[in-house]
């Protein structure tokens, strides 16, 4: 049809030229024309099986690797010390997981790093009110919620007292200029924090390369804005330092305010250059919600004018809802704490386990439950497009049927499971024979594996991955029905179809893992 298009042509004709001239592969059926010039060719249940064949050879199953291989940053969960992991920090993390998984297996060279929120203004509210309390003790058990406390009271102090206020600015001043009384106590809550992060982190399987909070950067930000202001690139408005993007907004990015301190974008201007400078980023990806788009816009414009060259990224999502449409808040109206949801997946999941399996010890259920719990919610969580909101429900997201993690682990649960009667440990490498409809409709999907990952990864947007997995899943549900593989018809098809079970297992394991999922032998 562009054929036809550009040499005015008939698509039809061109078609059937096409058609009749280039000939099939071995086992593909001749190819059929149609419509106003689309050339059909079908591959037979043969070619199907010799392909799969081949991607049983692959130890990467079908996903191919980049001929341009970067090196990419991922800046993903970046929470804030000194206040707990809530609700909207879940995405971002799982998200920012996701996609490196995923481009490092496409052969890119990923950086994962935690750009850590350890130098806001958060901390001259928290030195007031933990101060004027005489410097007490940290309870490692419950760091996160006394310093939220503290912060709660100073910020109510200085809110409702200009005095107060003054006073607070004046603790981050102290703190910033380095101040060692104050800079011990901000190492207290960091390290105090940064333990909580950890504990998240382990549940989740979330690892880092890099943990560089914002204050890594602190000592660069005035000669950075110097810089700036040098090379006409941010100008002084009202005693403030700002880089307009007209094109843009009317609004300018703030880099300095007029008393002096430095802001969020300042320390992303030093972490950008530092990440192309030090690290040879080409690109940088961000992963954070739909609420700081404009402030990337400001970022990556000013980057560019400021010369710095790698590609930027913003790569953002939507907030998770309560059944009412709002924001999930727990009930007195907080965000939830992730370590609350945490705890209530693998409750929920273990009393639908241990109706499931009466006869699991306590130790086996709690394990079992821990994986299946997270597992669900970090399928659930990735499985709405990434823009979009999305209401949370528990009933939805632990159930056995529909689209979610126990489902489809239950379809891994029960490829191994044959294997395992057959005793099998590994995948065999038998020739495959596709007979019936269902083994042939499953060995099709199974071959586009690769395809489903390449463009998850390319387009960042892993819920086409956990599509795919779906429809493996369900296919496979139909296979078990329709196909009795031990007790086969013929040696021959029992080894072929072993040889199905063992793969889609291996794709569905493999699928999982890039989400960031653990998969377990036995339900
Ligand atoms: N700390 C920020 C927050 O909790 C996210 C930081 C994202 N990364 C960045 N380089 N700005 O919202």
């Amino acid at each position: 049809m562009v054929a036809a298009k550009e040499t005015g042509g008939n698509g039809r004709e061109i078609a059937n030229r096409l058609a009749s001239e280039c000939s099939p592969p071995p086992d593909w059926e001749k190819p059929e024309v149609a419509g106003g010039g689309f050339v059909n060719y079908r591959a037979m249940p043969r070619a199907v099986a010799t392909a799969l064949q081949e991607l049983r050879r692959d130890p990467s199953l079908g996903v191919p690797k980049t001929t341009n291989p970067e090196t990419i940053v991922v800046d993903f969960s970046s929470p804030n010390i000194a206040k707990s992991m809530h609700v909207g920090h879940i995405r971002s993390t799982l998200l920012g997981d996701t996609l490196a998984r995923m481009l490092g297996r496409l052969g890119h060279r990923v950086i994962r790093i935690n750009h850590l929120g350890d130098w806001g203004t958060q901390f001259g509210k928290l030195l007031l009110a933990y101060r004027a309390a005489g410097r007490p003790p940290i309870d490692p058990d419950h760091a996160i919620d006394q310093l939220e406390e503290f912060y709660k009271k100073g910020h109510q102090e200085a809110e409702s007292d200009p005095a107060k206020m003054e006073k607070a600015r004046a603790e981050l001043a102290a703190l910033q200029s380095g101040d060692p009384e104050r800079i011990r106590d901000w190492k207290l809550f960091c390290q105090r924090s940064s333990d909580h992060f950890r504990e998240i982190y382990r549940q989740l399987g979330v690892t880092f390369d890099l943990e560089k909070g914002e204050s890594a950067y602190h000592e660069e930000l005035p000669a950075l804005v110097e810089e700036l202001l040098h090379s006409k690139i941010a100008s002084v408005s009202q005693g403030a330092v700002v880089v307009a993007n007209p094109e843009i907004s009317e609004e300018p990015f703030l880099i300095r305010k007029s008393d002096g301190a430095f802001l969020y974008g300042t320390t992303d201007l030093a972490a950008l250059r530092s990440r192309i400078r030090d690290l040879k980023a080409d690109r940088i990806i961000y992963v954070t919600d739909g609420r700081q788009q404009l402030h990337f816009r400001w970022l990556f414009n000013t980057a560019e004018k400021w010369g710095q060259h790698a590609e930027l990224e913003h790569v953002w999502f939507g907030t998770i809802l309560g059944p009412d449409r709002k924001p999930l808040k727990s009930r007195d109206g907080t965000p939830i704490k992730l370590s609350e949801l945490l705890r209530e997946a693998k409750e929920r999941a273990s009393v639908i386990l241990r109706e499931k399996r009466p006869d699991l010890s306590g130790n086996q259920l709690s394990e079992k439950a821990e994986l299946l719990g997270i597992a669900s919610l970090k399928y659930a969580d990735q499985l709405p497009g990434r823009n979009l909101d999305y209401v949370f429900t528990w009933e939805k997201l632990l159930a056995f049927d529909g689209n979610t993690a126990p489902y489809i682990l239950n379809a891994y649960v029960r490829t191994r499971s044959i294997l395992r009667k057959a005793c099998l440990t590994m995948t065999p490498n038998h020739p495959l024979m596709l007979e019936e409809p269902a083994e042939e409709e499953l060995a099709r999907q199974l071959l586009l594996y690769g395809d489903a990952v390449v463009l998850a990864a390319s387009e960042r947007k892993p819920h086409h991955l956990c599509g795919y997995l779906y429809a493996v899943a369900g296919m496979y549900h139909r296979f078990f029905e329709a196909c009795p593989v031990l007790q086969a018809p013929s040696t021959a098809l029992r080894d072929s179809r072993l040889t199905l079970v063992g793969l889609t297992g291996d794709i569905l394991r493999d699928g999982l893992t890039l989400l960031g999922i653990r998969t377990l032998e036995e339900m």
